[in-house]
């Protein structure tokens, strides 16, 4: 599929709001790659597509992760966990994606996980300080994401863990170890 159709599939799965949000880590996820030394076409593929099921219905989105066999212990937890792995699936078997790299920038992009790619690093803070984001400490990840991208994705990981702490939410343990995982890379356990 070229990406202009990939666009407007994309698009027409959500309200213009979270296309601009879409859009913004676009263009953000681009700018890292390119400081990083990743692909940026892929980079940008994976930041298209990462949230096309974020507006389908939860029950839907439930739907896709038993009829499919995807991580069913996603389920146990906040829904706004579950749209990362339906959108890898999405990816897939929709919008015929089949670079395992990219699928996995999208699979990880709320959680994280431990040992993250380079790309998936990308994505996900991509995701988090796009030009859209507006939330005390995001210009200081914004600055640090121009020094070094695992300390970003670190503080950007601490700051998601200590907003579910303060809500009283439960943290996936994805999340646990893309920050551990992180703190041994960057400080070598
Ligand atoms: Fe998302
Ligand atoms: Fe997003």
């Amino acid at each position: 599929m070229d990406r202009n159709s990939m666009i407007e599939r994309v698009k027409a799965e959500m309200p213009e709001k979270r296309w601009k949000h879409t859009e913004g880590v676009m263009a953000t996820a681009i700018v890292l790659a390119n400081r990083y030394g990743e692909d940026a076409e892929r980079a940008e593929l994976a930041s298209i597509l990462h949230d096309v099921a974020k507006y389908w219905p939860t029950v839907r989105q439930g739907n896709v992760i038993r009829d499919n066999h995807l991580p069913i212990e996603v389920l146990a937890y906040d829904k706004e966990l579950w749209h990362a792995p339906v959108g890898a699936w999405v990816a897939e078997n929709e919008f015929g994606v089949m670079d395992c790299g990219v699928l996995d920038a999208i699979r990880y992009h709320t959680s994280g996980r431990k040992g993250m790619t380079k790309l998936e690093k990308i994505v996900w803070l991509a995701d988090y300080i796009e030009p859209g984001r507006d939330f005390s400490g995001v210009d200081a990840i914004r600055a640090l994401s121009e020094i070094n991208l695992e300390e970003a994705v670190l503080a950007g990981l601490d700051g998601t863990i200590s907003f579910l702490i303060a809500k009283g939410k439960r943290i996936y343990p994805l999340t646990i170890d893309a920050r551990n995982g992180l703190i041994e890379e960057i400080k070598g356990g």
